[in-house]
This record gives C-alpha cells, sequence and structure tokens, in this order.
C-alpha cells in the first residue's frame, strides 16, 4: 500500500516539482491549493493526488490536510512582500497552523518545512526574518514530534518565474553582476531539491538543526563562473553589466512606493537588494549527505543547460 504525505505550495515553483517527484516515487500526496488545479498537467501520478482546497490561514482546511498522512511536507511561502507583517503572516503563523494541526492528527506525522538559507542572515530583510522566526516557532511548536528544515540556496529551473528574466537575458548573451564581483553564492537545480526531500523522507535520522543543501560545487561559485558556464552552453560571450548597489537600492524603493499605491506584492524591495548583494550564500551539504546518502545530480552546467532547453522551446511554464 502507498505511504500518504500533506504538501503544501505544490501549486508553485517547487512545490510542483515535490508533487511531481514524490507521486512517481510511489507517495499518495494530499495537496492543499487555493485556486483552481485544472492548469496543472502532470504527466504521471495524477491518480495519486487528493487535492484539498483550503489556505494556512484556513485551520479547518489543515486539518484535512494532514489526517492520514505520516509526513507534513511544508513548501508554501511568501517569497514577495512589502512588510514585515505580511511575510510573517504566511511564513510565520502559517508553520504555527500546521504545526498545530499536525500535533492533533493521529498518528502524529513528521514534518518537514521547506525553509530558506535566507534564514541564516534574518537581519537582512523581512524575508529573512520571517523564514528563521517559521524555523524557531516550529522547534516550540514541534515539541514532541519528529521535524527538520531544510534551507535551499537560490533555486532554479523550468517554471520559476522569478529567475526569468535573469535567465532569458543570459540566453540573450546579456548578464547582470549584481553587488560584489568575488560574492560567493550556491546554487540548486529544482529536480535535485525535490529529490533531496524524497530521500530525506526515507531517513531516520532528522535533524533539528536545519540541513543546508547544494548542488555539489563546494565553495560555490561568483557571478563570473557562472557567466562562462552559460557562455560555454550558448556558444558565444556574454556580455556583462555591472549594476550599482545604489542603483538596485532606488529602483528598489521606487518600487516598493508603487507596490503600495497600486496594491502589488513586490519582489524587488530593499531587503531583497541586501539579500541579493551578499557576499557569501554559501551552504555546507555534509550534514544532509550523511544523513539521507543524497548525491545531486545536476551541477550548474546540466542544470542550467536544461532550464535554457525548455526556455528555447517555449516550454517554460509546462512543469506546473
Ligand atoms: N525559489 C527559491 O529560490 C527558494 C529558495 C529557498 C527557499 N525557498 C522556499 O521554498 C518555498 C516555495 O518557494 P517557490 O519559489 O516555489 O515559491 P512560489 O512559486 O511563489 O510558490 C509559493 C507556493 O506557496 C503557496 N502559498 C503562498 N501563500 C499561501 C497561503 N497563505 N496559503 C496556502 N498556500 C500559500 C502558493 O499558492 P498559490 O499558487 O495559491 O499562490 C504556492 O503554491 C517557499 O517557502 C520559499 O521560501 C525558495
Amino acid at each position: 500500500m502507498s505511504r500518504t504525505l500533506a504538501l503544501t505550495g505544490s501549486t508553485g515553483f517547487i512545490g510542483a516539482a515535490l508533487l511531481r517527484k514524490l507521486t512517481r516515487a510511489g507517495w499518495k500526496v494530499h495537496a492543499l491549493h487555493r485556486h483552481s488545479v485544472s492548469r496543472f498537467r502532470l504527466d504521471a501520478g495524477e491518480s495519486a493526488i487528493e487535492w484539498v482546497r483550503g489556505s494556512l490561514e484556513d485551520p479547518e482546511s489543515l486539518v484535512r490536510l494532514v489526517r492520514g498522512a505520516e509526513v507534513v511536507v511544508h513548501c508554501a511561502g511568501a517569497i514577495r512582500g512589502a512588510t514585515a507583517d505580511e511575510f510573517r503572516k504566511v511564513n510565520v503563523e502559517g508553520v504555527m497552523r500546521l504545526a498545530d494541526a499536525s500535533q492533533k492528527s493521529r498518528p502524529r506525522p513528521r514534518v518537514l518545512l521547506i525553509s530558506s538559507l535566507a534564514a541564516r542572515e534574518p537581519q537582512l530583510s523581512h524575508y529573512a526574518a520571517s523564514k528563521r522566526a517559521g524555523e524557531d516557532d516550529l522547534r516550540s511548536a514541534a515539541a514532541g514530534m519528529s521535524w527538520t528544515a531544510l534551507r535551499p540556496p537560490a533555486v532554479y529551473g523550468p517554471g520559476d518565474r522569478e529567475t526569468l528574466p535573469l535567465v532569458r537575458c543570459m540566453q540573450r548573451g546579456f548578464s547582470p553582476i549584481l553587488g560584489r564581483a568575488d560574492a560567493r553564492f550556491s546554487l540548486l537545480f529544482v529536480d535535485d531539491l525535490a529529490d533531496a526531500v524524497r530521500h530525506l523522507l526515507e531517513s531516520a535520522q532528522w535533524s533539528e538543526v536545519p540541513f543546508e543543501i547544494h548542488d555539489g560545487q563546494t565553495g560555490g561559485y561568483t557571478w563570473e563562473e557562472l557567466i562562462q558556464i552559460v557562455a560555454q552552453i550558448i556558444g558565444r560571450p556574454v556580455r556583462r553589466f555591472r549594476i550599482p548597489v545604489w542603483f538596485m537600492q532606488t529602483a528598489a524603493r521606487g518600487n516598493l512606493w508603487l507596490s503600495r499605491r497600486m496594491g502589488y506584492a513586490p519582489m524587488l524591495t530593499p531587503g531583497k537588494v541586501r539579500e541579493l548583494t551578499h557576499p557569501n550564500w554559501v551552504c555546507n551539504d555534509a550534514a544532509l549527505r550523511r544523513a539521507t546518502g543524497w548525491e545531486p545530480r545536476f551541477q550548474l552546467e546540466a542544470g542550467m543547460r536544461r532550464t535554457l532547453e525548455h526556455l528555447r522551446n517555449g516550454r517554460w511554464m509546462v512543469q506546473r
């Protein structure tokens, strides 16, 4: 008989990849959704999905979501927003409601939180602070339960709306350099993140210290290394243009102002600029590998090649 898990965020970029990977691995998935899911085209595993209509603000829907699940994978999150409160409502209060529903469920499920490497530097932005507070509050709310958190660095791949402008720009032979040229960052292809989650679900060695994860490139990348790999894939030089931090900050303040007037959730904010220009986003995945035996399959060249292929073929959103 297949095992059951509850998944939040399955209509998003990472959650859709999790849904595909985990159903193909034989899991039955209770998947939370707020809006219509008719646009989903999963070529396999559809019969293994039980959609649960609701949201993180609706405790009753979370009770239905976790009922009968042996694991909860909490991937829903706010990645855009203007104020601390907007992030807190989803990334902290949402975690608490889900933990509460899990505490009440029998048998009690294990809880895996998809946090973020940003949680390592909570002082940088409202987003980073909310991801850290989500971890901290889960630690207290999950007393007596088995739980862990995964802190991915920047995740890329087909279907991601946030990295699409950058990937499109690179495909056309241009790349910005945001912040310091010597900044180093880890990266992760979305399929590898989904595969790491699959491995974690099979592991009994969950740690309450969040696991870091990356694509196997110890020490991460610089912008220059990233650009060289893209140039190799597209077979022509990529022109660099440096965007000064003061310019990004000015644009971010303007966007924040506009978002308040027009009522949309902004991605580019002063906090996001502080995240983007932070000099060290390098991860260490030793603990995760020890606990799960997981190994990444897509280093940057392979992941980026696949990502650019999807863009070229006009299949960017096919994974949703
Ligand atoms: N992308 C990255 O590079 C990255 C890196 C590290 C960590 N993360 C973390 O990974 C998670 C997923 O990120 P993503 O890039 O896949 O974001 P995304 O594409 O924006 O997806 C967010 C998902 O969360 C759902 N959601 C948001 N608010 C909700 C609420 N109040 N109730 C129920 N569902 C809600 C969305 O549902 P709707 O479709 O209904 O809006 C969507 O399914 C987030 O927790 C993020 O912090 C992402």
